[in-house]
This record gives C-alpha cells, structure tokens and sequence, in this order.
C-alpha cells in the first residue's frame, strides 16, 4: 500500500488504477483507526477493485473550543492497519495540501435542511465543514463508490443529500456501527475516556436499545421514551446534549405514524462528546 500526500500524486495513482479497468472505493477518515474503521475498508474492498483511504483531521468541522489539536495522530499504526484490511492507496494531505489558500475563503458546501439540528446544533459549522471536506475528497478520488459509517447516522444522511443536490457520479454505503462487547459504539474519541467514564458511557446505548424495545412492543408514546430515557442518561453521570426519536430519513420529529423511526442521542462525559443511534422498523400494524 502506498501513502501519497499530494492531490498531483493520489490523481496519478488513482488514473493508473482506472486505466486498468478498476472500479474505485473510497473510505475517508480522520484517522486513529479501529475495527469500526476497518469494516468500512473491508465493505469497500468486497465492492470495489482498487481501494483508496484518506486520513485527514479537517479543521474546517471542528469548533473553536473543540479538540482540534488534540485530536490523536497515529499515521504508523494506521498505515498498518488499512494494509492488513487490504486497501490499496493511502491519501494523507497537510492542511495546506488541502487548503492552499487558507480556510477562511474556501468555497464550502452546506446542505441546510440536515444540518442545524441534532448535533448541528451544538456544532455550528461542523456539517458545512464535513460536506465541504468530503466533496473536495471525492473530487480529488472521482471513487465510483465511497463508504461510511452509519454511527455518524446525521452525516451520512448529509452526504447523501449533498450527493443527490449536487449530481456526484458517486454511491454511498452505509456500514452499520462496530460496537465493543457492552454495547459501546467504537469511535476515536472513546480513547479520552477515563476508567470510570468508560464504564459509564454504554448507558447511551442501553436507552436506544431500551427505547427500540419498547417501540418494538407497541409503544408510541414518544414524548414519554425520550423523556424517560433523557432522565436515565443523565442519572447514569452523563451531561445529555439530545436525545431524540427521527424519522429514519427526513431526521424530523417523529410522530406516532412513522416507522421507519432513528433514535439518535449525544452526551458529554467530562470533555469527551459520544454520539449513538440505533435504527427502528416498525411494522406499520404494530
Ligand atoms: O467521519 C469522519 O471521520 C469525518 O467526518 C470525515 C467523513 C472523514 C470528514 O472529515
């Protein structure tokens, strides 16, 4: 697997692999990867030929007070871990590759609708700056098909927005979330953890599955779930920056009708912002 740094390099690569008949993947990433990580380069390897990754930490979707700068940067280990899951070619750009004149000018994409609630809310920008980093990625790659973790169930539902407003010859997948053992999703940011928030932190998970169940069994009094569940979040140490019941694909409230429903919930411990969702398909006669 080859590491390149520059647009001129990742374009020649990827053209050599083109010319040869090779259907393209993509996985884009700001690195510190785990399994969750490696399932999205395993799904694209099975879907695609020639498979490219990219690491890079996007400073456009990160708020001032955020962990930008600490964000962890772990190149070696992550090199190694991409060519055990057999990706092909490694784009890991400075920001000055991927930004040359700055950010403050840089033409940005938004996509409106998906982006000023749920975590848009508390993270003014962060979309835009998603959106706007994954279409530069996408035009820098031209993949036939790019894959995501549904974990982020709010930016992926921004990329597909974005892709279908903006015609991007491009298909997203969604790869369902890679948990551990008691139930935690896996993310970057789980290694701030202390012990003691690591032990708490699977709550978030307990109240969607909690939450599914009791819709599953016929419950549609959503106002008294997420009221419930907001509480039990709360009590078990965390701070709760939402919880809510969605439709699965608008991301509006979900009313008693819907079944196609997403739980989606974020939660601070100490610093560390964790967000989970889980999907629900609800019979229409249940
Ligand atoms: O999900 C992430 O890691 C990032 O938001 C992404 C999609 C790589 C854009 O920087």
């Amino acid at each position: 697997m080859n590491t390149v740094k520059t647009v001129l390099e990742l374009r020649a690569a990827v053209a050599r692999a083109r010319a040869e008949g090779k259907r393209i993947g993509f996985v884009p990433t700001m690195g510190n990867l785990h399994s969750g990580h490696v399932a999205l380069v395993t799904k694209a390897c099975q879907r695609a030929d020639f498979v490219v990754a990219s690491i890079f930490v996007n400073p456009l979707q990160f708020g001032a007070n955020e962990d930008l700068d600490s964000y962890p940067r772990t190149l070696a280990a992550d090199q190694e871990k991409l060519l055990d899951a057999g990706c092909n070619l490694l784009f890991a750009p400075t920001v000055s590759e991927m930004y040359p004149s700055g950010t403050t000018t840089q033409t940005r994409v938004s996509v409106p609708e998906l982006s000023q609630e749920l975590c848009g809310a508390s993270r003014p920008g962060h979309f835009e700056g998603v959106a706007t980093v994954v279409s530069k990625l996408f035009n820098m790659v031209q993949p036939d098909l790019a894959v995501f973790g549904q974990k982020d169930y709010q930016q992926l539902a921004v990329i597909k927005a974005m892709v279908r407003d903006l015609n991007l010859p491009v298909q997203i997948i969604g790869e369902p979330t890679v948990r551990a053992e008691d139930g935690l999703a896996l993310s970057s940011r789980n290694g701030y953890l202390s012990v003691e928030q690591r032990a708490i932190a699977p709550a978030i998970h307990r109240s969607l599955e909690a939450i599914a169940t009791a819709l599953a069994q016929g419950n549609r009094d959503l106002q008294g779930l997420m009221t419930e569940h907001r509480k039990r979040i709360v009590d078990s140490g965390m701070r709760l920056d939402y919880l809510e019941i969605r439709h699965a694909d608008t991301l509006r409230a979900a009313t008693e009708q819907d079944v196609e429903l997403v739980i989606l919930a974020a939660a601070y411990l100490g610093n560390t912002r964790l967000i989970d969702n889980l999907r629900v398909s609800l019979s229409p006669a249940a």
